[in-house]
């Protein structure tokens, strides 16, 4: 067993580290997107549309325009041009929604943004926003839940990629399955989440004639950089995205949303500032939200517990204005070894706001229903769930023919089983009992993409002995500004408190998109690069600058460290500080520039590359009253080498907190009449809150994976919400006897 080790020497990497920002959160001094303030501000409201299909016939601001402390009511036709994005090679260029506000007067979602009310006062706005009369031709929105796939080709563009739709194949997945002792075909439902992070979505804009600031609440700054200017047709280096915190966005801040350029495009017209926050309603309509999905999957094994056959067929809603893909097949074709398999997806369009990524998109609601059919065929198999998965490991990527880079779920399984004492299991639902209620116990595995995004970032080595790190990505209160002081302290030698991480800036190197789990794997290399070039530069002042201690040695004759520099071949005694060397030379500082490439959408890698884990939960059911609580979860996680323990288990023990959430309370739900979010507020949208927190154990193997970058650390933000729900229904199942297929489990299904 490889448990987490503290490294015993002064390097960073691997310490449980606070975070470098803790203390500006705690105090207040973080400032948010929404915290900046500046002379002459107004303040912009968007007025939604009230139908989900049709047109705008008429829209009056006669009445809004005339109120006292409007600036301008903004719509189609006097807000000026704003252009479509294109997607580009690097990852940039996405938005969700594709079309541009205010592009046409189709009205294709309830919400969609039809006018924008500017005024000196956010109340004045709102008034005036509620001002506006808009006249519609209406048709019936289309918000079915029954979802089939639309008659689409068999190849189709999507954001990333132009795919099939056949996405794996192997051997005949459907005779396989006919010919096989043991079958299982069922149905698997997850329900349209919203993301909702604390922290609402929102745009400060600011022209000057020449360029544009934005102060936006992102998970990608380079990205907005590029798609604001191609709406504006700017150059890019007119355009600058500052993002210093982020309130979380579970995915939804990825891409730039509507209200975005509105605001840009309102503070164009009027030359002043604007600042949009999105309202927690219009949270539910305009940017982005997890697609319901329907996923059939069939399994066919042997008497023993082999799996012969796997076909996993799925469809997920899209809007009329996206092309994301819901990967939920992204895991099926690899996670365990199968001869005969078949992925294939579809879509269903429907008259809701553009769909997106969720933390874990296509893995989270894919495995769901991977790992829920595998619990139930070990129930048909009369096996247990862990063993099933035993017997089905692979040895092999079967879908692409390589080895994996690094893959210990075997050890994640039987870690679990003995952290949670799996072996005291009962199999007959009902049978285990503690204090009057009854026990359910299930079990899940999970696996989650390790790639990285193309990355550049920049250290410099300054003369009052501290060291600066930046790079133009995104702390989403992942932990981001602690993990590049981390690598950059291991580096240089010189402690966390010394360092200064700098992020949020487009002004920066051009840095990764906070998502996908990909962030701190593609910071990696850029840093490390970054800083070894700054060093070169300090060894190249002490060996050149007269009366240099180490003048005439040769750059490679030096190492630094702890802040140091010394000669390779003497003891530690005759460091220097490299403070001293800068000041002797009087040079202010040395920088060093540094990049990594993007793994991510290589179609031909060498390994196949994955976080794996496992969950183990207890749940507890009292049939009197109908009471159902999940009571202990144990996770275990394979996410390579972990920088950070304290930031990362508390990445694992959110996402389990958001699974109870998927698995119990979490769905967005359409008026079938009007097509609007029925629950579109924190009040009717359930999530889980501390009272259902259950006790969560976190632990980490800790083996590192080189193949994905120097330190071997795999991304850690998604994998931990992946399979829980599956882990969470089959406890209830074997509580209750009740097998749930549609999420969240509803206390009436166990009523039945
Ligand atoms: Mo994550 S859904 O890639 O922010």
């Amino acid at each position: 067993m490889a448990a987490i080790q503290e490294s015993s020497t002064n390097s960073p990497i691997g310490k449980r580290t606070p975070r470098v920002d803790g203390p500006l959160k705690v105090t207040g001094k973080a400032k948010y997107t929404s915290d900046f303030h500046f002379p002459g501000l107004l303040y912009a409201v968007p007025v939604e549309a009230t139908i989900a299909n049709g047109r705008i016939i008429k829209l009056d601001t006669a009445r809004a325009e005339k109120m006292p402390g409007v600036s301008a009511i903004f719509h189609r036709e006097n807000i000026g041009k704003i252009s479509r994005a294109v997607l580009g090679e690097g990852f940039e260029g996405i938005t969700d929604e594709r079309r541009p506000p205010f592009e046409d007067d189709v009205i294709r979602y309830y919400g969609q943004y039809v006018a924008l009310a500017v005024a000196s006062t956010f109340e004045t706005a709102k008034a005036a926003a509620d001002a506006v009369r808009v006249e519609y031709s209406k048709e019936k929105p289309n918000v079915d839940t029954h979802l089939k796939a639309d008659d689409e080709p068999q190849t189709v563009a999507t954001t990333f990629a132009t795919l099939k739709r056949v996405q794996s194949e192997r051997g005949d997945a459907d005779e396989a399955f006919q010919k096989a002792p043991v079958k299982l075909d069922e149905t698997y439902v997850t329900p349209a989440e919203t993301q909702n992070p604390l922290e609402l979505h929102s745009t400060t804009a600011i022209w000057d004639g020449t360029t544009l600031t934005l102060y936006e609440s992102s998970q990608g700054v380079v990205n907005l950089q590029t798609v604001l200017a191609q709406m504006f047709g700017l150059p890019k280096e007119n355009v600058r995205v500052i993002t210093k915190f982020v309130g979380s966005g579970f995915g939804s801040k990825l891409f730039p949303w509507t209200h975005c350029p509105l605001a840009a495009a309102a503070a164009r017209k009027l030359g002043k500032p604007v600042k949009l926050v999105v309202s927690r309603k219009m949270m539910f309509q305009t940017v982005g939200h997890r697609p319901r999905t329907q996923q059939r999957v069939r399994l066919g094994a042997t008497d023993d517990g082999k799996l012969v056959s796997l076909q996993h067929d799925y469809v997920y809603t899209t809007s009329m204005l996206d092309i994301h893909h819901e990967d939920c097949g992204e895991t099926t074709a690899f996670h365990y070894s199968v001869p005969n398999l078949h992925v294939e997806f579809g879509r269903a369009k429907r008259n809701i706001g553009a769909t997106a990524d969720m933390r874990g998109p296509g893995a989270v609601p894919g495995m769901y229903a991977t790992e829920a059919a595998m619990n139930e065929m070990a129930d048909l198999l009369k096996l247990d769930p862990v063993k099933f998965r035993v017997l089905n490991e692979p040895k092999i990527d079967e879908s692409l023919g390589v080895p994996f880079s690094s893959r210990h779920l075997l050890e994640c399984l039987e870690l679990g089983t003995e952290k949670f004492g799996w072996s005291r299991r009962k199999p007959e639902t009902g049978s285990m009992k503690r204090d009057g209620l009854t026990l359910g116990w299930g079990m899940a595995s999970c696996a989650w993409i390790a790639a990285r995004f193309p990355a550049e970032a920049n250290v410099q080595l300054r003369d009052d002995g501290t060291v600066r790190v930046a790079c133009a990505t995104q702390d989403i209160g992942t932990g981001t500004y602690t993990i590049l002081a981390q690598l950059a302290a291991e580096k240089t030698g010189v402690p966390l408190d010394k360092v200064e991480a700098v992020l949020g800036d487009t002004l920066l190197p051009a840095g990764p998109l906070s998502g996908g789990s990909m962030a701190t794997g593609s910071v990696v290399p850029a840093v490390f690069s970054a800083a070894d070039h700054a060093i070169a530069a300090l060894m190249g002042i002490a060996t050149k600058t007269p009366g240099s201690p180490f003048e005439k040695r040769k750059s490679d004759e030096l190492t630094l460290r702890d802040g140091k520099v010394f000669l390779k071949e003497k003891d530690s005694a005759a460091g220097v500080p490299f403070a001293d060397l800068l000041k002797r030379a009087n040079v202010r500082l040395v920088t060093g520039n540094g990049k990594g490439e993007a793994t991510f959408g290589d179609p031909k890698p060498k390994f196949s590359m994955h976080s794996y884990g496992c969950h183990f939960v207890e749940v507890t059911w009292q049939p009197e009253i109908a009471r159902l609580r999940v009571s202990r979860v144990v996770t275990v996680i394979d996410a390579g080498r972990i920088i950070n323990p304290l930031a990362g288990r508390n990445q694992i023990e959110g996402a389990v907190v958001m699974g109870l959430g998927m698995a119990l309370f979490e769905q967005t739900a359409y008026d079938p009449q009007n097509g609007a979010p029925i629950n579109a507020s924190l009040a009717d949208y359930i999530v889980t809150v501390n009272a259902d927190a259950p006790q969560i154990d976190v632990h980490f193997l800790d083996y590192p994976d080189k193949e994905l970058n120097e330190v071997g650390a795999r991304g850690i933000g998604e994998i931990g919400l992946a399979g829980i729900a599956a882990a969470i229904t089959a406890a209830v199942h074997h509580a209750t006897g009740v097998r749930v297929r549609e999420l969240p489990v509803r206390i009436e299904d166990l009523l039945a």
